[in-house]
């Protein structure tokens, strides 16, 4: 290929990226859609730099104080989430998120997603795809987003086999310009229903758009399971919880409790937004894609990470205090916040703990109705502001509000309980469980995961090669 072609690219020109693009495809084995191309690999020649970077997300070699890109078992970390999500998949199973190479992987080996045995079989839908695959908008521009949202979660296995790549966040593919530009559909559908238009959006603020089609609060809406934004009365936790109330919405019925409760997706566009860099549209990307030089050429590393990995290459070329002040000032805010959000969960544990107590005293509905409601929007509240991972970095403040009407809630919600435990004669402190692990929490809620472990070997080593072995066969991989 013409090599000034080539410098021209590398430095961005959208324009030609297109036509280097169309070129790069051409001749390739005949994939499922051309104009979608989900298969990172045909991007290296033409791209090299940044697939090279986009690649080693795969690299597992950074731990900051508190994140990183390792493997961590956030159960065995703190067993109290195994009681807090009782009766739903994350007690079985909840790792720390690493690299984006990984998403394919780690949807197919988490025990949330169970053992399918064939297409209709297994516990989630095929929703449960959206944020891990270039090959998602691939097979929404190709079968129609009802299609592609219809059926189980295996159902699609042999079609969404590519971790998140370049179609994700780019116009990618034969004839296209490599601008950016998210590619689900539902962020668009999302910013409408708050009256924003995503076509009127600057590249400035498309540098954190193709972050928030993925890390952003979502539901499963109506009997398709369609990935849904909350967004329609505004971004804030109590805008979303309202959302939430007024479709009377419950991703599952906690199994002690019987609370019926929401689940936090990690709402990092929403909690960003709220935070002095958000605020002043410092990008996703501006903090975790840094610009690198290779031979006189400026491209953008691909390799999403934490910051901290390359505090030269992200927060200094804005900020001029030293390094060790800007570790200090991220850890500090990280520390503060840990604090209130373990209080935050020994409530909620023990609200949950006393609620069955509460039940088994021969509690009513009616009784129980306004404690379940607290511990419904204490829990949710605890979990949105800790889900998306970055927000005691990306808004303090508001992390450490929204914990302080958890803490709060939470208490209110034990208050309630201990009413109500009064009024059946119950007067003493209920009985708490030994949570020193997470298999002791795990038994303590009553899942075999004995069972659920061999389940998942079987699944791996007889569905897995099949999905791969298609996928093959299609052109997909
Ligand atoms: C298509 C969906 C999708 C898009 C787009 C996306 N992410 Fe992610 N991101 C994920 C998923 C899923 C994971 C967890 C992967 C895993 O653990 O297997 C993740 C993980 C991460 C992590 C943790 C990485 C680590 O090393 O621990 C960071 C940081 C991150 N994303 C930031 C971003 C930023 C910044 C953007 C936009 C430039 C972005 N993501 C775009 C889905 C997405
Ligand atoms: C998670 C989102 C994301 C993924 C995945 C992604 N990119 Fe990008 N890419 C970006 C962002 C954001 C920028 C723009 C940064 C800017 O303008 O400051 C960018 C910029 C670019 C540019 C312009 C030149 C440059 O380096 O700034 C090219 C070319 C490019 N990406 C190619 C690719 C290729 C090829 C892939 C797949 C191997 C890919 N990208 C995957 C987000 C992504
Ligand atoms: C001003 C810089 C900055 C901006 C802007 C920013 N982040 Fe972060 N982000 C950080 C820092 C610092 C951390 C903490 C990293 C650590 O402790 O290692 C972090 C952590 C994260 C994590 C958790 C990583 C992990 O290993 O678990 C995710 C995910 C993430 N950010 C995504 C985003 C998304 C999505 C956006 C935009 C909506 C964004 N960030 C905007 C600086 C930033
Ligand atoms: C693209 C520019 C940019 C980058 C990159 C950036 N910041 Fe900032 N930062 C800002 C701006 C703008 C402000 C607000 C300054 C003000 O209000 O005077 C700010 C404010 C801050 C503050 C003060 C927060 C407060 O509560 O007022 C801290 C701490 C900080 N940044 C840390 C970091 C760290 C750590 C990183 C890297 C992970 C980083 N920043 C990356 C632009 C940036």
């Amino acid at each position: 290929m013409n090599t000034k072609l080539r410098a021209f690219i590398k430095r961005g020109s959208p324009l030609l990226a297109g036509l280097l693009a169309v070129a790069m495809t051409a001749g390739a084995a005949d994939p499922a859609d051309k104009t979608f191309e989900s298969r990172n690999d045909m991007f290296k020649e033409g791209f090299p730099r940044q697939h090279a970077s986009w690649k080693s997300t795969a690299d597992m070699d950074f731990h900051s104080k508190h994140l990183g890109n390792t493997f961590e078992d956030v159960l065995e970390k703190d067993p109290r989430l195994v009681v807090l999500w009782a009766g739903y998949g994350f007690s079985k199973d909840y790792n720390a998120p690493r690299g984006h190479m990984y998403a394919i992987t780690d949807v197919r080996n988490t025990l949330r997603t169970g053992a399918p045995k064939t297409d209709k079989d297994g516990p989630m839908p095929s929703a449960c795809w959206s944020c891990k695959s270039p090959d998602v908008p691939r097979l929404i521009n190709k079968i129609g987003k009802e299609d592609y949202f219809s059926g189980k979660w295996a159902s699609k296995g042999s079609e969404i086999v590519n971790p998140i790549g370049c179609v994700n966040c780019h116009d990618a593919g034969e004839g296209k310009n490599m601008s950016l530009k998210p590619g689900n559909p539902w962020l668009k559908d999302g910013l409408a229903s708050m009256g924003e238009d995503i076509s009127k959006a600057s590249h400035q603020d498309m540098k954190s758009l193709v972050c928030a089609q993925c890390h952003s609060e979502y539901y499963f809406a109506g009997p398709n399971k369609e990935v849904t934004f909350p967004w329609k009365n505004g971004l804030k936790v109590e805008d979303m919880e309202k959302y939430y109330d007024e479709l009377e919405f419950k991703d599952w019925t906690h199994k002690i409790s019987k609370t019926p409760m929401l689940k936090a997706q990690h709402p990092g566009w929403a909690m960003w937004k709220q935070g002095v860099h958000g605020k002043n549209n410092v990008s996703c990307s501006d903090c975790h894609m840094s610009k690198k030089q290779d031979k006189g050429v400026t491209f953008t590393d691909h390799r999403v990470v934490s910051p901290l990995r390359d505090i030269e290459g992200t927060c200094k070329t804005c900020h001029s205090q030293d390094k060790a002040y800007l570790l200090e000032a991220t850890y500090t805010r990280q520390e503060q916040i840990d604090e209130i959000k373990l209080k935050a969960e020994d409530l909620l544990v023990k609200a949950h703990i006393e609620a069955k107590a509460a039940w088994d005293a021969g509690a009513t509905e009616k009784e129980m109705a306004n404690a379940l409601k607290l511990i419904r929007h204490a829990q949710w509240r605890w979990d949105f502001s800790i889900a998306s991972h970055g927000a005691s970095f990306h808004a303090p403040e508001e992390a450490l509000r929204i914990l302080g009407t958890a803490v709060e809630k939470a208490g209110e919600a034990r208050l309630e309980i201990a009413r109500v435990l009064a009024k059946h004669g119950i007067n003493d402190a209920v009985a708490m469980p030994d949570l020193s692990s997470k298999a002791k929490a795990q038994a303590f809620i009553g899942l075999d995961m004995e069972k659920l472990v061999k389940e998942k070997e079987e699944f791996k080593k007889e569905i897995l090669p099949k999905w791969d072995a298609e996928a093959k066969e299609k052109g997909l991989l």
